[in-house]
């Protein structure tokens, strides 16, 4: 009898096992109402006298065995569960985390930012659907002007009346007014951010694109400072320190002109982008005109300053060797994952 009892106490420590319904068997047959350990005890009343002691203990052994298998085996069985349940599987290894990147709009517009800010610019924004008065009129661009024409517009709202018209900003000289008719000069502003255009759509031009402008106003300002500001420009963002300044014509500032940098001649890209010239225009620039400081109630009698406007999808192709303009809008992760690298 005790042999036996001590053959099955063999058998429960070594009795393992990863399912539930097996441990529930091995439960019901030694611990359940007409298991093994029911019958063993019934047998006690047969043991002789002085045998039953140790048969008493060694019975009562084999009971704490199979209790505390059934308890442990199924605390297992738990724990693992909720491993790969609510948590997932803990023990698994890390997937690597998936770095994302700036969009290199984003990227170049805070790196001229960044250029402008070390000489005492500030950031300076405003709303993308505007009035006639911010974007055309107060610039020196009445109704009926021809020059109106430069900057095809989308319409919200058009009506008899021009002082009524909504639209989207061609450009974001709008800023510039709403901070000249809310801040005294000195001035010194850039403002960064999305314009709209009825052109196009082509490798080099889209109807909607980014731009920064620049504006200076103080007493005796001349246009050696906005060339001096121009060369510091250009060699900080590009390293290139030659320039070139074209009379052009924009309202809003007189004298005008339109900026090139000497890009040079070295590579076959050089050439494709310059169209053998080596110059590159980048953007457009001049000193205020006085009538855009009168409508925003600054006297030009006091008061002078300069301006200027780029495009940054431009100067993010140049820097980036980007052949088409589109890309930047397509978000293709192809194109974005390239610019991982850069800050
Ligand atoms: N607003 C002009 C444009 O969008 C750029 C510009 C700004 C030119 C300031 C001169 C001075 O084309």
């Amino acid at each position: 009898m005790l042999d036996k009892v001590k053959e099955l106490l063999g058998e429960v420590s070594a009795f393992q096992s990863a399912s539930k319904e097996e441990v529930e068997a091995f439960r019901i047959k030694y611990l359940g109402s007409k298991g093994l350990l029911k019958n063993l005890f019934a047998e006690f009343k047969n043991v002789d006298a002085e045998l039953r002691k140790d048969f008493g203990q060694a019975l009562n052994n084999l009971k704490k065995a199979a209790e505390q298998k059934v308890a442990s085996l199924n605390e297992a069985l738990e724990n693992a569960q909720e491993e790969t349940g609510v948590y997932g599987d803990l023990t698994r290894p890390a997937e690597p985390i998936q770095l994302g990147s700036r969009h290199p709009i984003s990227l170049v517009k805070n790196q001229i930012i960044d250029v402008f800010n070390r000489i005492g610019f500030t950031v300076s924004e405003g709303p993308e659907v505007e009035d006639d008065w911010h974007n055309f009129t107060a610039l020196n661009l009445p109704e009926y002007h021809p020059a109106r024409d430069m900057q095809d517009t989308f319409f919200i709202e058009k009506s008899q009346d021009v002082a009524k018209d909504t639209l989207l900003r061609t450009h974001t000289s709008s800023v510039q007014v709403r901070y000249m008719e809310n801040n005294k000069p000195p001035i010194r502003t850039i403002s960064p951010g999305r314009v709209f255009r009825n052109e196009d759509i082509s490798a080099r031009s889209h109807c909607i694109f980014h731009q920064v402008e620049g504006l200076y106003i103080d007493t005796d300002v001349s246009f050696a400072d906005l060339k001096q500001t121009l060369l510091y420009f250009t060699k900080e963002m590009f390293g290139k320190s030659k320039i070139r300044l074209r009379p052009s014509y924009f309202p809003f500032t007189e004298p005008s002109a339109e900026v090139d940098i000497y890009w040079g001649l070295e590579t076959e890209t050089d050439y494709r982008i310059t169209k053998g010239t080596g110059w590159l225009e980048i953007m457009g620039c001049g000193m205020v005109d006085p009538n855009v400081l009168e409508n925003c109630n600054i006297d030009s009698s006091t008061y002078s300053g300069y301006a200027f406007g780029m495009g940054i999808e431009r100067i993010a192709m140049l820097l980036y060797q980007i052949p088409d303009i589109r890309m930047f809008y397509e978000n293709d992760v192809r194109f974005l994952e390239q610019f991982k690298s850069v800050l």
